[in-house]
């Protein structure tokens, strides 16, 4: 049974990072646990840069965007001194227990901190959605939703003049936010990394089609990971002769306030990874499955492969024409 545990947000930051700390922290408190926010990831953990946090250290973040214990990926830490060295420091502070909010790459450090003796539970925050173990990660929906937003503001300059947009969204690995976004926003087509495409026959051909139906703009949503719109960008236009331009959405996509989903998921998996540490646990990962909250080993969780939605990308592209 922990008796003292710390919280750290490491990798890169999503919407609700903030919602999961509070729910930490608070959940600590109100079980009788000392609780330690982190700062920058395990960089806090090398550095000894810890804070004791009370009920009001998390008040007024909920709504916020980003992660107010700041987040960093560690070179030091992925070495086995590194990890030493940070299982050392927690045992300087007392911290029995760590909260690890990241992806797949902080679940990694999770589980090597584990083997040093602190035990770790993992909380699963990336806009990606690209964790094989979790149906659902936190930041996700937000990310989905501004991206949305963006692109209907697209669509109105593209339907202005004619054109075709083609619009570049996050997710190096994970097609998940171009599929979801994809569909709402109605694109005529979505290349993703997990998905092989023809640009002819996916894309040119079908601009081609809908255009001899009256279509006169078209958005085409491109993950990250298809690696760049530019050549995209150019081949449409050259073989289509539709005035077409790119945009790259970035870093917008992973800042602003969560949305109610990612508020609730967020809360409802830092409560209970405290109730793991506060049962004894440790080397768990919490994630979403069925719109449940259960939780699995952390190195089953990270042999796991993630299956990409093929009946949504199959139905994305029928009703597209
Ligand atoms: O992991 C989330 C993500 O947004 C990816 O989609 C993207 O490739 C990456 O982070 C970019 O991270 P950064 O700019 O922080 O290195």
């Amino acid at each position: 049974m922990a008796k003292t545990i710390a919280v750290l947000t490491s990798g890169g930051d999503a919407p609700g990072m903030n919602a999961a700390v509070r729910a930490v922290a608070r959940a600590a408190l109100s079980k009788g646990i000392k609780v330690y926010g982190v700062r920058r990831g395990y960089n806090g953990l090398l550095n000894g840069d810890v804070f004791e946090m009370n009920l009001r250290s998390v008040s007024d973040i909920l709504s916020k965007g980003g992660t107010v214990l700041y987040t960093a990926r560690s070179p030091e830490f992925n070495t086995k001194e590194g990890v030493k060295k940070a299982a050392d420091n927690c045992r300087k502070l007392g911290i029995d227990g760590v909260v690890v909010i990241g992806g797949d790459g902080s679940f990694r450090g999770a589980r090597d901190l584990t083997g040093e003796g602190i035990p770790c539970i993992g909380v699963p925050g990336t806009i990606d959605n690209d964790i094989s173990s979790s149906d659902y990660t936190i930041g996700f929906d937000t990310a989905m939703n501004t991206a949305m937003e963006m692109i209907d503001k697209i669509r109105d300059t593209a339907q202005s003049h004619d054109r075709c947009s083609v619009v570049e969204v996050m997710g190096r690995r994970c097609g998940d936010i171009a599929l979801e976004v994809g569909i709402a926003i109605g694109a005529s087509a979505i290349l993703v990394p997990e998905v092989p495409y023809d640009l002819k026959k996916d894309v040119i051909d079908v601009l081609l089609k809908n255009r001899e139906t009256g279509k006169k703009h078209f958005i085409i949503v491109v993950a990250e990971g298809i690696g760049g719109i530019d050549g995209i960008v150019k081949e449409i236009e050259a073989q289509t002769g539709i005035e077409t331009r790119g945009t790259v959405l970035g870093h917008v996509q992973r800042g602003g306030s969560p949305t109610l989903r990612d508020r609730v998921v967020a809360s409802r998996m830092g409560y209970r990874a405290v109730e793991l540490l506060e049962e004894g646990q440790s080397n768990r990962v919490v994630v979403m499955k069925d719109n449940h909250i259960v939780d699995y080993d952390i190195s089953e969780a990270l042999a796991m492969k993630k299956q990409f939605n093929i009946k949504l990308f199959n139905i994305a592209h029928e009703i597209s024409i």
